[in-house]
């Protein structure tokens, strides 16, 4: 294994998304798509409302009808497999809505992530409650009683069940209160320490600024600008004319 540098990145490419061209059936959604994440790297994609940030994660997923270009995962080719097929590569991926089952206990939820999984490649259930802090105390509570924040981490938790390297994130700080955005990119953080690469799919840029190192973004199905947290940060235009933010 290489070297890391200080912020974790180690120099492997893990998940490259060359020339993507997607869409629906009506007409491309994403026009020319490159994207790379070393292992070891935060890598936010970052822009607007339905600028592609989601068609971008389901398409490396195998979830939109059309897809051309090339992506591959460890270096192998993962452009056409199914959804199924990628997840088996080791990506976990925590969708825009969260999924906690509401009837089940918090430990219940992880075991049925779980069941179907393959053993050999499966983290521990303690082992993952014991990556959250607020998981390890509430772990016989139910699904419906866990807070938006909580239940964010279970779903995040859950999806690393699977012991995948690279986890996906699609806007997880959305709807939630400011302190609890706090605790959510706490959490990508220590994952990303503990040694998970994160590709953060984000709408808001002082998230992504606060988490990831590198970003890239995206502007209807186009990846306009990429850069370092430093370089994005002072590039005020990018941040006005894309995001939204302006100071
Ligand atoms: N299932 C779908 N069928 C048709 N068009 C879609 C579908 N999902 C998204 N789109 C369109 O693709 C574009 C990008 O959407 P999306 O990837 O969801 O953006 P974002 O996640 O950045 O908000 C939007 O114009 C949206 O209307
Ligand atoms: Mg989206």
């Amino acid at each position: 294994m290489s070297e890391r540098t200080a912020d974790g990145d180690t120099g492997e490419t893990l998940l490259s998304i060359q020339n993507l061209v997607a869409g629906y059936g009506l007409g491309n959604v994403l026009r020319d798509i490159d994207l790379e994440i070393n292992r070891g790297e935060v890598v936010s994609l970052v822009g607007r409302n339905g600028a592609g940030k989601t068609t971008t994660i389901e398409s490396v997923l195998g979830n939109v009808p059309e897809v051309s270009g090339e992506i591959s995962y460890k270096g192998t080719d993962v452009t056409s497999l199914t959804n199924d097929e990628t997840i088996s590569q080791g990506i976990a991926y925590v969708p825009e809505e969260r999924r906690v089952f509401p009837g089940l206990t918090v430990r219940e939820n992880l075991e049925v992530a779980q069941v179907g999984g393959d053993d050999a490649n499966t983290r521990d259930i303690d082992e993952v409650i014991d990556m959250f802090d607020n998981l390890q105390k509430n772990e016989h509570s139910l699904g419906s009683e866990m807070s938006g924040g909580e239940q964010q981490m279970l779903s995040i938790a859950r999806a690393l069940i699977s012991g995948a390297d690279l986890l996906m994130l699609d806007e997880p700080t959305e709807g939630l209160a400011p302190f609890i955005v706090r605790a959510v990119e706490d959490t990508i953080k220590r994952l990303n320490d503990e040694g998970i690469t994160v590709l953060l799919v984000e709408q808001n840029v002082q998230v992504a600024l606060e988490v990831a190192d590198t970003h890239y973004v995206i502007n209807q199905g186009e990846i306009v600008y990429e850069g370092t947290s430093d370089e994005l940060n002072e590039n005020q235009e990018v941040m006005d004319q894309y995001l939204g933010v302006t100071s």
